[in-house]
């Protein structure tokens, strides 16, 4: 049995480490752990019309969450005693350096997040040493990107609009300005059904309405920042307003087909990453293929055939949350994974 004792003064003093309370960015950034941690705060201090947009996906959201489950479901089987003293985590992604085996994704709208948006992004990829996708419905101009990124990697998205000539000036754009990657977007020629936003009421530019002013009460700062700073605005092309469905609509091209891969591939010097394949049937004689059925994104310089010789993407892009499963990816060969919101991606 264990022999009890009266409580020591000195000891429990020793014992007493009172730390000052810290607050302040710094210190909220400090205590979150984990892409969800960071998850949680945005959801504290972003209007809820926002944070949906960004946290949400179409219909019932099923292939996130089971693209997330997937890399879960991963079971390492680590090696043993093998010495790991030089861990090195900087690796080659679609023929460029990245000090870790991710990037940063392209989201439309960025500066709706976050009132910094896509300068504090590439800002920190440079830093970082990884790439940085610039949306084409980004509110940041390509140059003023890489001013913000001047030596670091920078990656452009392209969507192919209804107006071909803005989506060319774009591509024209980001290459003068040394973009080394262009991400051609194929999933989005109609839009998503995204319920949340459909509930929200959500719009672009945001509304202000009776709901979203008493959801604005507990979050002031981020109203702060969207009133004091410039305007929340496209950066490459005019909105009428309205809601996302809306906007793809008016903007993108539906028709958009191999024939718009092809034009895209003489005109971009660089490399090119066909983003959102998501299904088998790739025409044989495209000039890129993915590698297999779960591909949501594959290189341009994918061999043409066997298109399904492997089973693992080459890029992943979705689902990649932690660092355990950008190592998944990584071991299962993928060559990069991307993230955008809260993603990642990852290498060979
Ligand atoms: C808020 C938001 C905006 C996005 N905007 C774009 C976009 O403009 N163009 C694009 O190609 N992909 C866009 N995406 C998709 C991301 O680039 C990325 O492929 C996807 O979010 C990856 O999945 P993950 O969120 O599970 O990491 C967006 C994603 C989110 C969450």
């Amino acid at each position: 049995m264990v022999k009890r004792q009266f409580p020591n003064p000195k000891d429990v003093f020793e014992y007493l480490q009172l730390k000052r309370p810290e607050f302040g960015k710094e210190a909220r950034l400090k205590r979150a752990l984990t892409i969800y941690d960071l998850r949680d705060i945005a959801k504290r201090r972003t209007p809820k019309a926002a944070f949906d947009y960004t946290d949400g996906a179409a219909e019932g959201e099923l292939s996130i969450l089971r693209a997330r489950q997937a890399f879960e479901d991963i079971e390492f089987h680590p090696d043993i005693l093998r010495p790991a003293e030089d861990v090195d985590t900087s690796t080659e992604i679609l023929g460029g350096p990245s000090s870790m085996p991710f990037g940063i994704a392209p989201t439309g709208f960025t500066r709706l997040m976050q009132t910094e948006g896509e300068v504090a992004g590439a800002g920190a990829a440079g830093a970082a040493g990884i790439p940085f996708t610039l949306s084409t419905l980004g509110t940041t101009s390509i140059e003023d990107v890489k001013a913000a990124n001047p030596n670091g990697r920078n990656w452009f998205q392209l969507y192919v609009l209804r107006d071909r000539e803005v989506s060319y000036g774009l591509v024209k754009r980001a290459a003068a300005a040394g973009f080394d990657t262009l991400h051609f977007t194929v999933d989005t020629p109609v839009a998503g059904n995204r319920m949340r936003d459909t509930r929200n009421g959500f719009s672009i530019p945001p509304a202000l309405s009776v709901k979203t002013i008493l959801d604005a009460l507990p979050r002031p700062w981020w109203w702060f920042d969207f009133l004091t700073t410039p305007k929340l605005e496209f950066a490459s092309l005019s909105s009428t307003g309205g809601t996302v469905g809306d906007l793809i609509g008016q903007a993108m091209d539906p028709t958009i087909s191999y024939d718009d891969l092809a034009t895209i591939r003489e005109m971009w010097p660089g490399k090119i990453v066909i983003k959102g394949v998501q299904a088998a049937a790739v025409r044989g004689d495209a000039p890129f293929a993915p590698f297999a059925p779960l591909a949501p994104v594959a290189p341009d310089d994918a061999p043409v055939a066997p298109a399904f010789a492997r089973v693992v993407p080459d890029f992943a892009a979705r689902g990649v949350r932690t660092g355990r499963a950008a190592v998944a990816a990584s071991a299962a060969s993928a060559c990069a994974a991307a993230t955008g919101t809260r993603r990642v991606s990852c290498v060979t």
